[in-house]
């Protein structure tokens, strides 16, 4: 089965390929998304922050100028950042989005986060939802949803929405599986995508899955992408390496066994990247004479440099790490050194 449908009868192919940071790498945007149409995906994921729609759009429309793929069988998703949240900032970010990519309409919409950061988010997500609504009945978009939205921020969306939110884009992956969240959004039609599909390369070293992909002679993306299709939802995955992207979806020639899906449903409660959840506290403490030692770690095993900008001198250093991408450093809560993830291959 290659699609899912939505619940307002829209099909939604359920093998998706994301672009996030993808034009940082030496393959490049336009030739990464290229390759993923041309290896049989349809639906790609992106978003108005990833600062890169405009390469994913010109992909988009050389696979079709090159007959590739048609417009109708391409599902295009994007997002509205949460700092641009508002009624007429959520109509400006489709319409601008729209034109950089060079689109008559967006398959999906999705309001990017549910602002856990502001105290007027329910403000927040009404207007925003509204601005949406209105785009989705003058069918410039055929479908809207949300993303990272926990149970509490589906509750007020569902009290306040004419229209009902269609999907919800989390992380999940075997190392976390949001049980609760997931059975909360099928009792109310609202399908999952999964973002960080492959806990963002984390699977990778995880004892489990180099198992199961040994014994099955895949990939460990690919035993991912399996138990992800097995629950019912639609995994998004991201490689910038071309023959990763091309293997992702080869996964007709095998089934996991009911014990091995159990073994990876097993893993629940493993680490994950934490990103926009309301627990995203530190994860941990790093001695300030081991920083530079632990930058270095960080970029051998997740293969990327890191871009260091200080903020000020301090002689007592507390160190926060959020994540693997993004990381702040304080000094009694003033962040003084804040470090991003540059994908550099
Ligand atoms: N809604 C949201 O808030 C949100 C948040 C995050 C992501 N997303 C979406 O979800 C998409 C995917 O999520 P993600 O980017 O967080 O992570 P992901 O797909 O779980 O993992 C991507 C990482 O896995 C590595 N990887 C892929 N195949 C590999 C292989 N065969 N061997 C070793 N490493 C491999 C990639 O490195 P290489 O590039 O080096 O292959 C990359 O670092 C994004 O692109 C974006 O569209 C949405």
């Amino acid at each position: 089965m290659d699609y899912l449908e939505l619940y307002n009868g829209i099909k939604i192919p359920n093998k998706a390929y994301g672009t996030y940071l993808i034009d940082k790498s030496e393959f490049g945007c336009i030739n990464c998304v290229k390759t993923a149409i041309k290896s049989g995906i349809k639906h790609i994921d992106g978003a108005y922050i990833y600062g890169n729609q405009e390469l994913v759009g010109e992909a988009i429309k050389q696979c079709i100028e090159e007959g590739i793929i048609e417009r109708g069988n391409l599902f295009i998703t994007s997002k509205v950042p949460e700092n641009q949240y508002g009624y007429l900032n959520t109509k400006r970010i489709v319409q601008n989005s729209l034109k950089t990519m060079n689109l008559d309409y967006f398959d999906m919409f999705l309001l990017h986060s549910p602002y856990r950061t502001s105290k007027e988010w329910k403000r927040w997500i009404e207007d925003s939802w509204c601005a949406l609504e209105e785009l989705y009945e003058a069918k410039v978009l055929k479908s809207i949803g949300v993303s990272n939205f926990n149970i509490k921020h589906l509750e007020y969306l569902l009290s306040i929405a004419k229209i009902k939110p269609m999907i919800n884009q989390v992380e999940i992956h075997p190392q976390h599986q949001q049980k609760e969240l997931v059975k909360f959004c099928k009792n109310n039609n609202i399908a999952i995508s999964c973002w960080g599909a492959l806990n963002q390369g984390r699977i990778f070293k995880n004892e489990t899955f180099l198992k199961l992909a040994n014994k099955y002679n895949k990939d460990a993306s690919q035993i991912a992408i399996k138990w992800s299709l097995n629950k019912g939802f639609i995994p998004i995955v991201t490689s910038s390496k071309e023959e990763r992207i091309k293997n992702f979806y080869k996964i007709d020639d095998f089934e996991l066994t009911n014990e091995d899906m159990r073994l990876l449903d097993n893993l629940d409660g493993g680490e994950f990247s934490n990103w926009h959840t309301e627990n995203e506290k530190p994860i941990e403490m790093i001695d300030p004479s081991k920083l530079v030692e632990y930058i270095k770690s960080i970029n051998t095993t997740l293969n990327s440099t890191y871009i260091c900008k200080l903020f000020g001198i301090f002689p007592f250093l507390k160190i926060k790490i959020y994540g693997d991408y993004k990381k702040k450093f304080s000094i009694f809560g003033i962040p003084i050194l804040k470090i991003a993830k540059k994908r550099t291959n």
